[in-house]
C-alpha cells in the first residue's frame, strides 16, 4: 500500500504543499520553517516514548488468517471477514525498523521517523540559540512520516508513507487553551479557503483512552468520505511532554529563558495536516460528472496546469508555430501544456478531465487579427483575448 504521483499528481501535490508554506510559514511572522532528518538516533525515539508506545493491538483471525486492529472492530471476538475466531490482541510496533553500519545487532537498529514533530523537538536549542524566537512562536515542517500501519486501503487515506504538513507551536502553559481554539480555527479556515464544504467537515475530540501517548487533548478534523466519516488532521496538545523528556534523556537544556523570570520548559499546540489527506478531499470535492461530461473543479491555484494552448488543426504549420510560440510565452509565467492530437473536442474533455481551468485555441481569425479563442472549464463559455492580453487574463483570473 505505497502510492506514486505522476507528473499531474505531483504538481498538485507541491501545490498543495506550497499553499501551506506560504500561508502558515512565510506570511506569519511567529512560525519558522525546518527540515529534519527521517533517520535519527534510537535513543530520540525512546525519549520520545515511542518504542514503548507506539503500538497498536493486532488481532488475527484463526480461519481466514486476515489481520485486524483491535481498537477498529466493534465485536472483538470475531472476524468480521469471515466470522472465525480472533486471536487474543498482541501488541504491534508502528514504526519501521532498519540498521545502520554493517551489523544488525540491536545497537545498530533504527527507525524510520513516524512523525515529523520530534525533529522539531530536537532542534528547539539550535532555534532559540540561532533565531532567537520570542514566545509564542512556532515550527513548521513538511516531510514523509512512515507507518508499519495493519489496516490499509481507502486509496490514499491510510498508506504506509505519507507527506505531514506539521507546526509544533510553544506557548506559555497558561495560554495553553486560548492557543488550542486559535488553532482550531486557523485549521478550519485553512480548509474553508481550499474550497470545502462546510457540511462534510466537522471535529471530534478523542476519549482518554483513544488519544496518543504524549497528548493531553486531541481533536480531530473529520470529512464525511465515501467510505465514512473519518479523520482528516489532528490538533494535539502535548504539553511539556516532548521537551522535558528529551531534556532529561539527553542532558540538553532544552528550557526557554524568558528576558526576566525562571527558565521553564515552553508548552506544545500541535496542528497536524496530512498532506495525502488534503489531496484526497480535493479530488473529491473538485470531481463533478454531468450527462456530457467528467471534470475536475480544481481552484485555478491547484490545479497542474494553469492553461492548455492548441493549433485548432495538427498539420498546418502556421496554426501550429503560432499556438506553440504561445505556449512557449505563457510557460515562463505559469505552468501550461500544448496539446495538438486528435480533434478540438476531445482536447477540451481531456483538459477538463485533468483540471486544467482554461484552454486557448489558434485558429485561422488568430494568423489576421491576432486574438484567440479561451474557453473555460466550468462554464464551457469562450471568448475572443488579444494574444498580447493573454497572459495578463489568465494572471487576473488565477488569482
Ligand atoms: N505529530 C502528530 C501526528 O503524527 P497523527 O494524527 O498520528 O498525528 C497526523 O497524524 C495526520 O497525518 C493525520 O491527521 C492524517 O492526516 C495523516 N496520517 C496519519 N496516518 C496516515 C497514514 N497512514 N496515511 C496517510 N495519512 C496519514
Amino acid at each position: 500500500n505505497t502510492y506514486d504521483y505522476g507528473p499531474l499528481g505531483v504538481e498538485l501535490m507541491r501545490n498543495i504543499q506550497d499553499l501551506w508554506w506560504k500561508r502558515f510559514v512565510l506570511k506569519r511572522p511567529d512560525i519558522y520553517g525546518v527540515n529534519t532528518s527521517i533517520l535519527m538516533n534510537r535513543r530520540v525515539w525512546e525519549a520520545s516514548g515511542h518504542v514503548e508506545n507506539f503500538t497498536d493491538p493486532l488481532v488475527e483471525c484463526l480461519s481466514c488468517h486476515k489481520r485486524f486492529r483491535a481498537d477498529h472492530l466493534k465485536d472483538k471476538e470475531r472476524c468480521p471477514e469471515c466470522g472465525g475466531k480472533l486471536t487474543e490482541p498482541k501488541m504491534f510496533q508502528g514504526m519501521f525498523k532498519t540498521h545502520v553500519g554493517a551489523t544488525e545487532d540491536k545497537g545498530a537498529e533504527i527507525f524510520l521517523r513516524p512523525e515529523t514533530a520530534q525533529g522539531m523537538f530536537v532542534n528547539f536549542k539550535n532555534i532559540l540559540d540561532s533565531i532567537h524566537p520570542k514566545l509564542p512562536f512556532g515550527l513548521a515542517q513538511i516531510g514523509k512520516g512512515f507507518r508499519n500501519e495493519i489496516t490499509l486501503g481507502n486509496f490514499i487515506f491510510r498508506t504506509l508513507e505519507f507527506d505531514m504538513m506539521e507546526i509544533e507551536y510553544f506557548v506559555e502553559e497558561k495560554n495553553w487553551e486560548k492557543t488550542f481554539e486559535l488553532w482550531k480555527e486557523e485549521m478550519w479556515s485553512w480548509l474553508i479557503d481550499l474550497g470545502l464544504d462546510k457540511k462534510k467537515l466537522s471535529w471530534r475530540e478523542h476519549s482518554e483512552k483513544e488519544r496518543a501517548h504524549y497528548s493531553k487533548r486531541t481533536e480531530d478534523i473529520e470529512y464525511e468520505f465515501p467510505f465514512g466519516r473519518s479523520e482528516l488532521y489532528g490538533l494535539a496538545y502535548r504539553g511539556d511532554y516532548d521537551l522535558r523528556n528529551h531534556s532529561e534523556k539527553s542532558g540538553v537544556d532544552l528550557k526557554y529563558y524568558p528576558p526576566d523570570g525562571e527558565p521553564f520548559y515552553p508548552h506544545v499546540v500541535e496542528p497536524t495536516f496530512g498532506a495525502n489527506r488534503t489531496l484526497l478531499v480535493i479530488l473529491l470535492e473538485s470531481y463533478k460528472k454531468d450527462e456530457k461530461r467528467v471534470y475536475l473543479k480544481l481552484d485555478p491555484k491547484l490545479a497542474p496546469y494553469k492553461v492548455a494552448v492548441f493549433p485548432l488543426l495538427a498539420n498546418k504549420e502556421d496554426l501550429v508555430d503560432m499556438a506553440y510560440s504561445i505556449y512557449k510565452d505563457l510557460l515562463v509565467a505559469f505552468p501550461a501544456v500544448f496539446d495538438d492530437r486528435g480533434n478540438i473536442g476531445k482536447r477540451y474533455f481531456a483538459q477538463d478531465e485533468i483540471g486544467t481551468p482554461w484552454c486557448v485555441t489558434v485558429d485561422f481569425d488568430s494568423l489576421k487579427d491576432k486574438t484567440v479563442t479561451v474557453r473555460d472549464r466550468d462554464t464551457m463559455a469562450q471568448e475572443r483575448v488579444l494574444v498580447d492580453n493573454l497572459k495578463d487574463y489568465i494572471l487576473n483570473r488565477i488569482s
